[in-house]
């Protein structure tokens, strides 16, 4: 089976979320398992800088949006092939993919990421040199336009080039543009439908994905359920719940090669689940690395979050003075909304020796959150999936989490009854309400005056099994049936 992923961030070049983790591991993964799975990219610097062994694959022919660009093939350092889309015009710009340095997403969005669409079907149709996949796999709504281009394809030969399998990530980022961009696309008119890609008037490249794939798959199972919902939806609950048999919720897994406690070259200390002395030696080496009071038996908590409205972190914030009134202390990596970047601020300064706030994004810094802290904080409004629960997991961090999405397939709660059974591995609230989530960090607090029962929980957190065989496994299975 020979699959193209296609998306617009790959961990370890560039990285704003937990798709990059996923497009950098899944098809590694589905490699080991025999499958010929290769990964299309934009240009962007990050990702030209980083491709190995690069070589010039084709001139893309001239087309709607860019007047230069040229195909690339390179690996990953692991090997994984990797395309790269380089048009210089579109793509060589500072800031992250989507935005400039002042977070204002680019105008010409549309035509960056209709470019990545489109390029992704020319390699199906055999038109930039000789490998063709079986099966487009087009991630989250930078991707999305891959599927109408499949389709206007299929459409224009009178048979399918490819099957096509879109997985949602975050149902909550659409691609929003004007409608009268449309034309600009290389579409026929009546793609710009309700039942295409249109959207109250608007241009909605996460229709494309959902309305023209054959298949659509989204992060995990619970996430998949609630997408159904007007609560969830965003508004295209409606299109979810009629594709509903199309439709599947696959959890992530944790890259074992990037996130290893017993091995990782970030922490100054190392352990495993039989070993954790090392955990100890991680938790005091943060203490001291961020400024924090040097005390073994204070409660550790951390958060490494894009600091947005999903991650809930205002329940953090409003519920700080109860946590630091037990001898609590909280670090917390992460950047976004102004607001939330100023209150943290303002918790940290309020309270040195037992706040740290880290504004920022940098990678090892969170492996060494992950190691050293006791708990990690996940109080997500929604969650597709979650990555951070499940390092923390692996690296000895007990998730405290609400119950949804991603979250609600893989932490357990502390409650008697999963204590009693083993199953316990973090502490989970259901209501996103502030008695919800106090009550969930007391339950931390008790639980952590119980050293044995804790080492116990932390054994079964740590020796759960997240790894990628089992999706990739369940993708497999799913682009089978995206080919009848
Ligand atoms: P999302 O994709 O919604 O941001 P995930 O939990 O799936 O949430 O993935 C987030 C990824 O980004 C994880 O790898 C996490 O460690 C990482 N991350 C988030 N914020 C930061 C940060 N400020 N610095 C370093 N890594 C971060
Ligand atoms: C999105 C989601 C997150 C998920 C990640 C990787 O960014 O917000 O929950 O883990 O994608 O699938």
């Amino acid at each position: 089976m020979k699959i193209l992923h296609v998306a617009a961030e790959c961990f370890p070049w560039l990285k704003t979320g937990g798709l990059a983790d996923v497009i950098g591991a899944l098809p590694t993964a589905q490699r080991v398992q025999g499958m010929d799975a290769r990964i299309l990219l934009p240009g962007f610097p990050a990702i030209r800088a980083g491709l190995l062994d690069a070589k010039r694959v084709a001139v893309v022919p001239p087309h709607f949006v860019a007047s230069e660009c040229v195909l690339w093939q390179g690996k990953l350092p692991d090997g994984t092939p990797v395309y790269v889309i380089d048009a210089p015009s579109l793509f060589d710009r500072p800031g992250n993919p989507y935005a400039d340095g002042d977070q204002r997403p680019y105008p010409d969005n549309y035509r960056r990421f209709a470019l990545l669409g489109w390029v992704a079907v020319q390699l199906a149709a055999g038109q930039l040199g000789g490998w063709r996949p079986d099966v487009l796999h087009a991630h989250d709504w930078h991707a999305g336009l891959a599927a109408a281009y499949l389709k206007h394809a299929a459409l224009l030969r009178g048979s399918k080039l490819a099957a096509s399998v879109f997985t949602v990530h975050n149902l909550a980022y659409q691609g929003l543009f004007p409608g009268d961009v449309f034309g600009e696309l290389s579409l026929p008119g009546n793609f710009f439908q309700y039942d295409g890609l249109e959207f109250h008037g608007q241009l909605a490249f996460i229709k494309s994905g959902l309305q023209f794939s054959d298949r659509i798959a989204t992060v995990s199972p619970t996430y998949a359920r609630e997408i159904q919902s007007a609560e969830h939806g965003c508004g295209l609950d409606g299109l979810l719940r009629y594709r509903v048999a199309h439709l599947t919720g696959i959890l992530n897994g944790v890259d074992a090669a990037s996130w290893n406690p017993a091995a990782d070259p970030a922490l100054p200390g190392h352990f495993d689940v039989e070993k954790t002395v090392g955990k100890a030696r991680c938790k005091a080496c943060l203490q001291k690395e961020l400024g924090l009071a040097c005390a073994p038996n204070a409660l550790l908590f951390g958060v490494v979050s894009r600091l947005t409205e999903q991650k809930g972190l205002n329940l953090v914030l409003a519920g700080m003075q109860k946590l630091l009134a037990q001898g609590g202390q909280l670090v917390v990596l992460g950047s976004g909304e102004p607001a939330l970047e100023a209150g943290f601020k303002q918790m940290e300064q309020d309270h040195p020796g037992s706040v740290v706030v880290r504004l920022g994004f940098e990678e090892p810094l969170s492996h060494r959150i992950f190691a050293g802290a006791d708990v990690i904080m996940v109080p997500s409004r929604f969650e597709p999936c979650g990555l951070t629960q499940m390092y923390g997991m692996r690296y000895g961090a007990l998730p405290l989490a609400r119950r949804t999405g991603g979250l609600a397939d893989t932490v357990v709660d502390c409650s008697l009854e999963n204590l009693a059974d083993g199953t316990a591995c973090g502490f989970v609230f259901e209501r996103f309400e502030q008695p919800d989530f106090d009550a969930a960090v007391q339950r931390a607090f008790v639980l952590y005056a119980k050293p044995p029962i804790w080492r116990e929980v932390r054994r079964h957190a740590m020796g759960r099994q997240f790894d990628w065989a089992a999706p990739a496994q369940a993708y497999l299975a799913l682009y089978r049936a995206a080919h009848k």
